[in-house]
């Protein structure tokens, strides 16, 4: 008999049935309607009694809405079982998980409480942004890493001598570590970024990137800011292609058609974010997290 079962949400159907099927575990789908004022109504067909019950949904925008119907779900789930799992593969708020500036509330405080008040007992989430959001949770908390599957679907691409980017300091390690499983190089630029206008720039002044295809990861997309100014750095130092991978495509606006108009050959992301660019599955290392 399976020990779990599968609640998926709105926002992460596809992957909740995905979990479900690499657990042998059953798959509960909710029916979501959003009213004209925003408002959400869920309705649960039946909870299955199963001693662990995952609730699968990612808080990308509209990103309250998407959070607060994570919540519902976990505190509906809570009434058949007491072992409630959240999974949360791209988790709205987790950049503002200290105070950048004076005055700034931290909101990745409040969503921690709010996800331990509706009754998860365990947080598990991909790639997420840094470890001081998890920290503010008091119950355990895992993220895994989708970087592994990324870095398969680059192998795939075969492409000659490709050199690894970080955009910025902070996805140093990560590049490192995509880096490694390709068996190849890569570099870190410094960017910076306004905290009041969000604008960014790089700050690096020379890399040595020439006649090589090049592959900038990130952990989120948003804008493309980051991604773009990258590119355009990199492209005046005379690299041959380049290619983006990130775990989160939030591509808010028309960041995709921005990113690639300013020269970007493919760009890649995990279905933590259901988008056209989702190439990547994720539900096999949220599924071995768990077993
Ligand atoms: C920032 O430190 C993150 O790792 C991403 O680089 C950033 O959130 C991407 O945002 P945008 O696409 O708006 O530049």
């Amino acid at each position: 008999m399976a020990k779990f079962a599968v609640i998926g949400g709105n926002a992460s159907k596809d992957l909740a049935k995905r979990i479900a099927r690499r657990l042998k575990s059953p798959y509960m789908e909710t029916q979501t309607k959003v009213f004209p004022d925003g408002e959400s109504k869920i309705t649960f067909r039946r909870i299955p009694k199963k001693s662990i019950i995952l609730v699968v949904q990612s808080t990308y925008p509209p990103v309250d809405t998407n959070l607060l119907q994570a919540l519902t779900i976990i505190s509906q789930a809570r009434k058949v079982s007491s072992k409630i799992y959240a999974i949360i593969p791209y988790m709205g708020y987790a950049r503002q998980d200290k105070q950048f500036l004076s005055g700034e509330a931290v909101t990745m405080s409040i969503v921690a409480k709010m996800l331990q008040a509706a009754g998860a007992k365990k947080v598990i989430v991909v790639d997420i942004h840094s470890k001081t959001a998890l920290n503010h949770f008091k119950i355990p908390t895992e993220s895994v890493s989708a970087i592994p599957e990324l870095a398969k679907y680059f192998k795939k691409l075969k492409l000659k001598n490709p050199l690894v980017v970080s955009p910025d300091m902070g996805g140093s390690l990560r590049a490192k570590k995509f880096a490694s499983l390709l068996n190849t190089d890569f570099v870190t630029l410094k960017k910076s970024r306004n905290r009041k206008t969000g604008k960014v720039w790089i700050q690096s002044s020379k890399v040595d990137v020439h006649e090589r295809d090049l592959i900038v990861v990130d952990d989120i997309i948003s804008t493309g800011g980051s991604v773009i100014r990258a590119t355009q750095f990199l492209k005046r130092q005379k690299c041959k292609r380049v290619f983006v991978a990130c775990t989160h495509g939030l591509f808010i606006g028309d960041a995709e058609r921005k990113i690639k108009k300013a020269g970007v050959s493919q760009i890649i992301s995990t279905n933590t974010i259901p988008r056209s660019t989702s190439k990547v599955d994720v539900s096999g290392v949220i599924a071995e997290s768990i077993q």
